[in-house]
């Protein structure tokens, strides 16, 4: 069965669009760790325009699952990951143009920079995983390169409907089990939602799945009326539960 990683870059956004102290992703770690999480995933962007410096240093001393670091393969990063010692790191391409990641590495491309890249995190026992699309030369490169883990990218399977959806489906098994053979661990997200995440989660070599927009998409769903009660109690001069 698939563990599930819970992204809170959203939780950020949020802060950020108005610079101020709530909500605080390190409050709502600790929300989704009651849910259930099995671990706790953000990205820290070059641009900074949601986790903060802050909010790494904080996450890795309160939370109590595990801490998946998404990043750029940057110096930058690396210096940052090599300080806070996640539990995971997952390197993704990063574009300062898109509003979230775009497509998976190409890892095969450039074997020689990844490795490099990698193995500094496996001297000091940090997983290293990719984000790849579900390529088998794409899994290939990521197992020769060193990495442990990989995480195949479901955002075309999620924008899909019907027969094609069904065919990226196969493709994401099939690539599952590719992948499994070379012994990679192998995590999968981007775009999964209530109505799709069932036939992802039944590939039974899949390890972890990776959920954000759609849990806080819900969470306000869920949690909208009664904020609104409570203001609305308190301007009534009434007490709230
Ligand atoms: N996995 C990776 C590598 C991502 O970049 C993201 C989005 O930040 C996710 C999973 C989660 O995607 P979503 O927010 O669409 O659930």
């Amino acid at each position: 069965m698939a563990t599930l990683g819970v992204n809170i870059d959203h939780i950020a956004n949020v802060r950020q669009a108005r610079k101020t102290i709530e909500p605080d992703p390190v409050q709502f770690a600790f929300l989704a760790e009651l849910g259930g999480a099995d671990s706790i995933t953000v990205h820290l962007r070059e641009d900074r325009r949601h986790i903060q410096d802050r909010d790494l240093i904080l996450l890795k001393k309160t939370i109590k699952t595990k801490l998946n670091l998404e990043m750029a393969a940057t110096q930058e990063m690396r210096e940052i990951a090599l300080d806070i010692l996640p539990d995971y790191v997952t390197i993704v391409p990063e574009k300062r143009e898109e509003v979230t990641t775009e497509g998976g590495l190409d890892i095969s491309a450039r074997k020689d920079f990844f490795k490099k890249y990698v193995d500094i995190f496996r001297e000091k026992d940090i997983c290293v995983s990719a984000f790849i699309d579900p390529l088998k030369s794409q899994i290939e490169a990521s197992s020769e390169v060193g990495f442990n883990y990989i995480e195949l990218h479901t955002g075309t399977y999620a924008a899909l409907k019907g027969r094609e959806q069904y065919e990226e489906l196969q493709r994401i098994t099939e690539c599952s089990y590719f992948a499994s053979n070379f012994g990679l661990t192998i995590n999968a997200g981007h775009g999964l939602n209530y109505q799709n995440v069932s036939h992802i989660a039944s590939i039974n070599k899949i390890n972890e799945l990776n959920i954000g927009h759609s849990i806080v998409s819900r969470a306000l769903a869920v949690g909208l009326e009664k904020s609104v009660r409570d203001m609305k109690a308190l301007i009534q001069n009434k007490q709230f539960k």
